[in-house]
């Protein structure tokens, strides 16, 4: 079994209490981050061979989505064996390695838990298929009869996340028409019934599988799932609501109270361990408050603040969800987490420009509406992850957005992957665009992402212009802009700071209602969010910025921005610190 591991680069660090409180934990979509099979899929091999990028990048753990064996039509999200990795990714042996090649440079690993369904192919989906009605072998999934005299409408109205009704029909061993299962996502994905006492014990062996390799914790999805209402009452959805959840009034399927004491259970578990394990729940729950119910000291030990990556780009909104995440969260005794991408929403360097809603999962595509200027929604990205960085607790990265990749809207229909799209009849694009095998060297073949160029998903045109090594040696690249800000969020630990809203007026001399200024550990934070540059405080030392200051010198750490008063531009932020510090002047 895995020890504790050294704490990156810092000593201090060794003393921090425990590393998922302060962590920059980089998302890994293993079907997009490196293929080292060539078969145009990612791979375990192809991560290990691309660690070094990763710890030049500087981030503290990797969360790997799904690579266990699935017949892989929700991408992995639909596992077959929980205990075993897909060939499609390699072997045990493969992520062994991986996890050892990480361990050996300090960065850790969670892995994909995915306890709310199966695939249809799982063993005991395919025993529960072919039992009789109410027995055992049906109990661990949720088999209920129709309604109607004939059976042959579906027990609720409820409707998959993805489209469609949430509900299938089987046929029953003797050829007639049967009970139906419940499926809140694809119907190849069939919900467990977390009532039964084997799916609670199997979990358990599947925590304890993964622990005793090694692991430093999960990532669980749907953990806000699970538990459904017992009296299964039909519900209709808000239309204005997320589609991956989060309705002002939950779902019967969503926030039910029994989930807690799953996490209770395998809080225990996971204390039995060394190290530290931790569980991150992905709770798309109605308001912070609630969603901090998921990391109550004897529960999980972080969630996702999809309320953070759910705020526009307003100066006093965000403010307002940065205050009550620090309120909800501390309340409780957890750090916030603070996320901006991720697998299953419209990139960040895409939607921050969007002018119009696009609701999580559904995705977009070239007509889309108010699809933003390009350059402009990198600026506001750039900005956005340099405000994320800056706040204590622990933050999120998604692959690829440190190279300033944007959503791909021109994936070819017949290219297409994603559940929702088909379960739509192509109404939504779905998460494909921001899924795309990630560019690596601008002129080699697939972009360095396979040697034989195969790609599941094409790369678009234009591509290369992202790619890693064209920005590894440029200062003003969206990729040595994370590398200088993880850099300075661990010098300054900022992950343990606090924040401390400074008076604008104060500080620039002018009104600015649009700018937002925050302390942490010593670092003044400036972020304009305003459409006018606003004048620098002159004694101020710029840290870093996420864009070209005019008239300050830019790009390289701890120049001075002198006497000459630089200019914040609209959509940046800048890190600034003086000697005299907590006062510029
Ligand atoms: C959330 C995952 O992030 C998403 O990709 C998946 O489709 C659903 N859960 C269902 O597992």
């Amino acid at each position: 079994m895995h020890t504790s591991h050294e704490a990156r680069h810092t000593p201090q660090a060794l003393a921090a209490p425990e590393w998922w409180r302060t962590a920059v934990i980089y998302q890994i979509y293993p079907r997009s981050f490196a293929d080292a099979s060539g078969d145009g899929v990612g791979d375990l091999r192809g991560i290990t061979g691309r660690l070094d990028a990763l710890d030049e990048l500087g981030v503290d753990a990797l969360w790997l989505s799904p690579f266990m064996v699935s017949p892989q039509k929700d991408a992995g999200y639909d596992v077959a064996d929980y205990c075993d990795v897909d060939p499609l990714f390699g072997t045990l042996a493969d992520f062994d390695e991986l996890l050892a090649a990480a361990h050996a440079r300090g960065i850790r690993i969670i892995v994909d838990l995915v306890p709310n369904h199966s695939s249809d192919q799982h063993p005991w989906f395919q025993a529960a298929l072919t039992a009789a009605p109410g027995s055992p072998g049906r109990a661990r999934y949720i088999f209920r009869e129709g309604r109607g005299p004939e059976g042959d409408q579906p027990p609720t109205n409820w409707e998959s996340i993805f489209g469609g009704p949430a509900w299938t029909r089987v046929t029953e061993a003797d050829g007639s028409p049967g009970q139906w299962y419940l499926h809140l996502f694809d119907t190849s994905q069939p919900d467990f019934n977390w009532d039964s006492e084997d799916v609670r014990e199997e979990f358990r062996r599947i925590l304890r599988f993964w622990l005793d390799r090694g692991v430093d914790g999960f990532r669980v999805d749907v953990a806000h799932g699970m538990v459904k209402d017992p009296t299964f009452p039909d519900w209709t959805p808000d239309p204005q609501a997320a589609s991956m959840g989060g309705d002002a009034t939950p779902a019967p399927y969503w926030e039910q109270v029994g989930v807690h004491d799953i996490y209770r259970d395998w809080n225990r578990l996971l204390a039995q361990y060394d190290g530290d394990r931790a569980l991150c729940g992905e709770a798309w729950v109605s308001t912070i408050e609630k969603t901090a119910l998921w990391v109550r000291p004897d529960e999980m030990h972080q969630t996702f603040n999809f309320h953070y990556l759910e705020t526009p780009w307003d100066a006093s909104a965000l403010r307002r969800t940065i205050d009550d995440s620090l309120t909800a969260f501390s309340s409780v005794g957890a750090p916030s987490t603070w996320v901006l991408s991720n697998h299953d929403v419209v990139r960040h360097a895409t939607r921050l420009g969007l002018t119009a809603e696009s609701p999580q999962g559904a995705g977009i595509g070239p007509d889309s509406p108010g699809l933003p200027d390009r350059s402009q929604a990198l600026q506001r990205a750039r900005a956005a992850t340099a405000l994320m960085l800056a706040l204590p607790g622990s933050a999120y990265l998604y692959q690829g957005e440190e190279l300033g990749l944007p959503e791909v809207l021109e994936i070819p229909d017949d290219a297409r992957q994603d559940p929702t799209w088909f379960r739509t009849s192509g109404e939504r694009y779905g998460r494909d665009g921001c899924r795309v095998p990630i560019p690596w060297e601008a002129h080699a073949p697939a972009h360095g992402f396979s040697a034989t160029g195969r790609s599941w998903i094409p790369q678009p045109q234009g591509w290369g212009e992202y790619a890693r090594d064209g920005q590894r040696h440029d200062a003003d690249s969206t990729l040595s802009m994370y590398r200088r800000l993880l850099a300075l969020r661990r010098t300054h630990r900022l992950g343990e700071g606090s924040v401390e809203w400074l008076d604008v007026k104060d500080l620039l001399g002018a009104e600015a209602a649009e700018v937002l200024a925050l302390r942490n550990q010593g670092v003044v934070v400036l972020a304009n969010l305003g459409a006018d540059p606003v004048a620098l405080p002159a004694a101020a030392t710029v840290l870093a910025a996420s864009t070209h200051l005019p008239s300050a010198q830019h790009g390289v750490e701890r120049s001075s921005v002198g006497g000459a008063a630089a200019l914040l531009p609209s959509d940046a932020v800048v890190w600034l610190v003086s000697p005299e510090s907590p006062e510029f002047s």
